[in-house]
């Protein structure tokens, strides 16, 4: 017969008392800023697959893969084999964070896209032995994502002062909190993401917000060859493919889209001209794609392919040339051991 009380472990008496706790320290609720309207990434998402999906070349934007199923598959992606990036800048992070402390004396973590709260917690703890630490600002567009990772971290840095900031990186790094000097982290390979006239803004934007003396810490996948590079954007369980899909998903479920997602292949290539690898979805069969609201009707020829993802790679002397036009001195240059991948640290001027 069912039971209707929880179970409990046989010896365990079950307690009508709570149980004694001693004494915790007291924890002081993040902070959260919301730049962002409730329905910005809902207004966002119509306007990118309009403009995307009727452009002659179709595109959809790499932030639109990360659903709650698309975040998951992104951690799957994470621990394959071939996906290198994640595993080289931990061990760069691991090896350094003692040095960007003492180089940078930070008393402000600001993390852009903080999604990576292990490689996060490295830098913090690197700031918090060197003694400076007082402030880390999260950012995110995802308000549940941050308020998670803002928790947790509330919770196992006693006496640091939490302050998140819910906002889009590429828009809303005008107000910044924290106090000086910051660094603002910028990990993963993102800003590959971004096309050059995209990264120009973006690192402008950067250095508008610091103060001289504040640092742009980055991370950032190098060019390397091709082989390796194909295979860690197309990996042979399929996840990469399936996470490329899910973009397709997303449209079905929040503008209501018929994409058949099946009817999709995965493409991954290494472009020599622009060094970036990019993924598209190519359409197997012709077909008329419906999306109800934003009033659209999309045809895709046997063939066509929609880009979803540029993931350009990066030389030391273009890094150095473009922080350079945009108002930063170098501080540091490390790679892993393998020079797969290199995190950087740039003081404004
Ligand atoms: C997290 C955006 C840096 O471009 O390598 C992984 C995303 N795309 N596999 C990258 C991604 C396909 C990733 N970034």
């Amino acid at each position: 017969m069912p039971s209707l009380t929880p179970p409990h472990r046989p010896g365990q008496v079950p307690s009508l008392t709570p149980p004694h706790r001693p004494a915790q320290p007291t924890l002081i609720d993040p902070e959260i800023d919301v730049h962002l309207t409730p329905d910005y990434a809902a207004r966002a998402l119509r306007e990118d697959a309009r403009d995307g999906l009727t452009a002659e070349r179709k595109w959809l934007a790499p932030k639109w893969f990360y659903d709650a199923r698309g975040s998951e598959l992104f951690e799957e992606i994470t621990r394959l084999p071939e996906y290198y990036p994640t595993r080289a800048e931990r061990e760069i992070l691991a090896a350094r964070s003692g040095e960007i402390a003492e180089l940078t004396g930070a008393r402000t973590l600001v993390e852009l896209g903080s999604g990576s709260s292990e490689k996060t917690r490295l830098i913090l703890n690197g700031l918090r032995d060197h003694g400076t630490l007082t402030t880390f600002v999260p950012l995110d567009v995802s308000e549940s994502a941050l308020r998670e990772a803002a928790a947790a971290i509330t919770t196992d840095y006693p006496g640091l002062v939490v302050h998140g900031v819910v906002g889009d990186f590429t828009e809303h790094l005008d107000k910044l909190p924290g106090e000086a000097p910051r660094v603002v982290a910028f990990l993963g390979g993102t800003i590959g993401n971004l096309l050059p006239d995209e990264r120009e803004e973006f690192y402008a934007s950067v250095r508008e917000v610091l103060e001289p003396g504040e640092w742009l810490l980055l991370g950032t996948d190098l060019v390397k060859d091709p082989a390796t590079l194909v295979a860690a954007y197309d990996d042979s369980a399929g996840v990469t493919a399936e996470f490329n899909k899910n973009v397709l998903r997303v449209l079905n479920r929040q503008l209501g889209a018929d994409f058949d997602v099946d009817a999709f292949s995965h493409v991954a290539l290494w472009d020599p001209d622009n060094e970036w690898i990019e993924m598209h979805l190519r359409a197997d069969r012709a077909m008329r794609v419906l999306i109800p609201e934003i009033g659209l009707e999309v045809e895709f020829a046997e063939g066509e392919e929609l880009s979803t993802e540029i993931s350009a790679k990066f030389h030391r002397y273009g890094v150095e040339a473009e922080l350079d036009k945009a108002g930063f001195t170098p501080g540091a240059w490390w790679t892993d051991s393998a020079a797969r991948f290199a995190l950087s640290l740039w003081q404004a001027v």
